[in-house]
């Protein structure tokens, strides 16, 4: 049988900002089983990219539950996450968060650093990678020195880098025209053929389609359209 990989029960994420409560997350119920490629779409504010942070280890709830690989992360500090998003999170930021004081090649290197790799092991992940993604003639350029559509083919580089079995991506096309965008499409292909777990916030239609489940988010509640 497969595993669950996501459980999510009752899973709530308020905001308070001046007495005003944003409910981006709202009793969410959610299972996703290892191997799934799972898409999920919705209006601006839905609560996409909050859902994301939960799943990712990169925020708690406020009331309810996510259990990732068997770990209720609501219950573990600082210290135990950032293990725990080490090992088991790949996260493809909507707005890239490359490091830009490193090379693109660095950029993916730090990862496996501090996973503590051998200098060897990591130069030849770096190179893998970079391969996957059609950059490694520019794995010494800086961010500053990339287009957009190359800082986001990074960003999957590095997220990628210690092989996560989840692997959590935020509009990954949503700034790229369409041509760059079909390279990033090819490249979830990739991934998802390598039989990864993966959530895709996105309103990409090609990305849709590469689905094996969609999900509709609105107003922080997931709704059958
Ligand atoms: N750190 C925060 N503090 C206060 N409110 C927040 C915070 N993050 C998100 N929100 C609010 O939560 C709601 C959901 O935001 P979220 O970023 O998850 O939406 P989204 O579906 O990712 O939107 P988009 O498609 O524009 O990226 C919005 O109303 C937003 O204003
Ligand atoms: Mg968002």
């Amino acid at each position: 049988m497969k595993e669950n990989v996501i459980v999510a029960s009752r899973l709530c994420r308020q905001f308070e900002i001046d007495d005003v409560i944003v409910e981006a997350v709202k009793n969410l119920e959610l299972t996703v089983q290892e191997g799934e490629f799972i898409s999920i779409y919705g209006p601006s504010g839905a609560g996409k990219t909050t859902l994301l942070n939960l799943m990712g280890a990169l925020d708690k709830p406020t009331s309810g539950k996510i259990v990732i690989f068997d770990h209720d992360l609501g219950k573990y500090d600082e210290n135990f996450l950032a293990t725990f998003r080490l090992a088991y999170i790949g996260f493809v930021f909507q707005s890239y968060n490359l490091i830009s004081t490193l090379t693109a090649s660095e950029n993916i290197a730090f990862v496996v650093e501090l996973a503590g790799w051998s200098r060897e092991r990591i130069k030849d992940r770096s190179e893998t990678l970079l391969n996957l993604v059609g950059l490694e003639h520019r794995a010494n350029h800086f961010p500053a020195q990339l287009s957009g559509g190359e800082r986001q083919r990074v960003a999957f580089a590095r997220a990628l880098a210690n092989d996560p079995p989840l692997l959590l991506v935020d509009e990954p096309t949503g700034n790229l025209d369409t041509e760059t965008g079909l390279e990033i499409v090819n490249i979830l292909k990739k991934i998802k053929e390598e039989g990864k777990t993966v959530i895709v916030a996105t309103h990409d239609e090609k990305l849709l389609k590469l689905a094996s489940r969609s999900l509709c988010l609105k107003d922080g509640r997931l709704i059958n359209r």
